[in-house]
């Protein structure tokens, strides 16, 4: 059925002519079994996803009616997918078949046709430029950032320990990551784990909004008057007026120093005093509107973000809960850093932190849901489905069904060996999506690993996490990421200094009277 279906497919787009062979097509092979088949139909209210996170209902929905079903809600209807191989179907092998559909819709406003929202012909142009500016060289130069920034964070942490107060974590590992992203996509040090100041309240307001958007049931914003007069919306559309004037003047500024410079482009090009990806792209001689330019740029920073944020406080909230887990990971840490900043080379080094990482993100996938819209008829799971539909994919599900995992809900590292490959959509068969999967999989998933296995490393050599006395508990919400309701209050101790690892040396010893050998320590 899938042959026939791609058959009608193409016949379709051949507009009236395509459309009589596609009727006579149909009139010949007949109705197949799969045409005759309904997709299961969840019984779905607002009133049971109201009030929670949206995935968790779904969570239950899926156990009971499968891989595939259709919730509705009034006018409105959503395919949910939790099953691997139709998200391998929809992700990669029919990829171009679906659009991010709702998406893209809620996030025009503030990324345009930046690289996520973009449909398959912007997509394809901007995706051949951005991609290349994330060579090896820019990310092994971004350690060193990861760990500056890192560094800061613990430099606060330590004076919180000193006075006995209490971290929300958090908000501290969001400022951690908006500095380095920043840095990362357009060299602006927006500095904001030290100061607060009018821009970093402005890309707050706008992230805030982006998130508002995607969970409302009712599109306020889009009411003529209403939208004019509210004055969340009025705030919203001077925040986004000063963060892209920000990113106008910076890629003007940028522009200045490509002409100056003498350096010649090549494929790792990296200019040392400003290694981001926007001088990477200016350099290349990209040929882009600024404001196609500024999209892609608000569109990284989004996307770098609030996703690093996301995984690093659920990663500390794990560890509070799993002591075990805790004191494995230091020990690696102390044995694999000493006294100190990580390199490149510890990338490889540090298997237990990354596999922390990846659990941590098996578990609280960021974003938990994936969204796409049908742009033409398909078959999934031998269910046809009609062009327009709205589909749900549940990483979440994925991540947690019981079919694919032995005790989904357990924060067990140790389920990946050390010794075995990273874990990934393509050897796990898509029941483990982490960065996404197909075309538009994520393109800084190294960027994102390294930088949370740097920041995980260096806050764990120096301090211990546990929640606070009386921290309110911790429950999620959706934005773009999984949040937590009320914040993540933790205090935060010393550890007595890790220990310097000895360099590696040589030392002769007498055995039996005359004997030498030569030992290493
Ligand atoms: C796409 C996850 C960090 C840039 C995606 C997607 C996922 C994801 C799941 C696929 C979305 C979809 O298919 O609808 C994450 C996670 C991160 C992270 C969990 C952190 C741990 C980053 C960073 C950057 C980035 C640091 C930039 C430096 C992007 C872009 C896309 C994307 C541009 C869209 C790709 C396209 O459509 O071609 N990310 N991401 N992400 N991510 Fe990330």
């Amino acid at each position: 059925s899938v042959p026939q279906s791609r058959l009608r497919s193409a016949f379709r787009r051949l507009g009236p002519v395509g459309k009589f062979l596609d009727e006579m097509l149909e009139r010949w092979v007949g109705v197949g079994d799969a045409q005759r088949l309904k997709i299961p139909q969840a019984k779905g209210s607002i009133g049971a996803v109201g009030g929670q996170a949206f995935f968790i209902p779904l969570y239950e929905l899926f156990i009971t009616y499968g891989g595939i079903f259709r919730l509705t809600f009034g006018p409105k209807s959503f395919l949910i997918v939790s099953d691997p191989e139709i998200a391998k179907r929809i992700l990669r092998d029919n990829a171009q078949d679906y659009s991010k559909g709702i998406l893209a819709e809620i996030l025009e406003f503030v990324m345009g046709k930046g690289l996520i929202p973009a449909d398959y012909d912007v997509w394809k142009v901007r995706r051949k430029a951005i991609v290349p500016a994330l060579h090896q060289k820019y990310v092994a130069k971004m350690i060193g950032l990861f760990g500056k920034a890192s560094y800061g964070l613990c430099e606060k942490l330590d004076k919180a320990a000193s006075d006995g107060e209490d971290s929300e974590m958090e908000s501290l590992f969001s400022r951690m990551t908006l500095d380095v992203i920043g840095k990362a996509v357009f060299n602006y040090n927006f500095d904001s784990l030290t100061h607060d100041n009018g821009i970093i309240e402005a890309v707050y307001t706008v992230l805030r909004e982006a998130e508002m958007r995607s969970t409302s049931l009712i599109p306020t914003w889009e009411i003529p008057i209403w939208k004019d007069i509210s004055p969340r919306q009025k705030k919203a559309s001077q925040a986004l007026k000063l963060v892209n004037d920000t990113l106008d003047d910076l890629i003007a500024i940028c522009k200045r120093m490509v002409e100056q410079e003498e350096l010649q482009f090549h494929e790792e090009y990296m200019n040392e005093q400003d290694p981001s990806i926007l001088h990477f792209l200016l350099a290349s001689g990209d040929d882009v509107s600024s404001k196609q330019l500024r999209d892609d740029l608000m569109t990284l920073l989004i996307a770098g973000h609030e996703t690093s944020a996301a995984v690093l406080t659920w990663t500390f909230y794990l560890l509070s809960k799993n002591p075990h887990v805790m004191s494995k990971l230091q020990d690696e840490v102390d044995s694999v850093l000493g006294d100190r900043l990580p390199t490149i080379e510890d990338m490889k080094k540090l298997k237990y932190t990354t596999r922390v990482i990846n659990e941590s993100l098996r578990l609280y996938p960021q974003p938990p849901v994936l969204i796409r819209r049908s742009l033409d008829d398909d078959i999934l799971g031998g269910f046809p489905i009609k062009r327009g539909e709205d589909i749900f994919i549940s990483v979440w599900n994925l991540h947690r069904s019981p079919k694919h995992w032995t005790d989904p809900d357990c924060f067990n590292p140790e389920r990946w060996p050390l010794d075995g490959p990273n874990p990934n959509e393509i050897n796990q068969n898509f029941s483990y999506l982490p960065f996404g999967g197909g075309q538009r999989k994520c393109v800084g998933d190294m960027f994102a690993t390294f930088e949370t296995v740097v920041a995980t490393a260096m806050l764990v050599r120096r301090f211990n996490f546990q929640m606070a006395l009386g921290a309110p508990p911790v429950e999620m919400t959706t934005g773009a990421t999984i949040h937590t309701t009320e914040g993540l209050l933790m205090t935060v101790t010393r550890r007595p200094q890790p220990p310097i690892i000895p360099k590696l040396e040589t030392r002769t010893q007498i055995v039996n009277g005359d004997e030498t050998v030569t030992l290493q320590e």
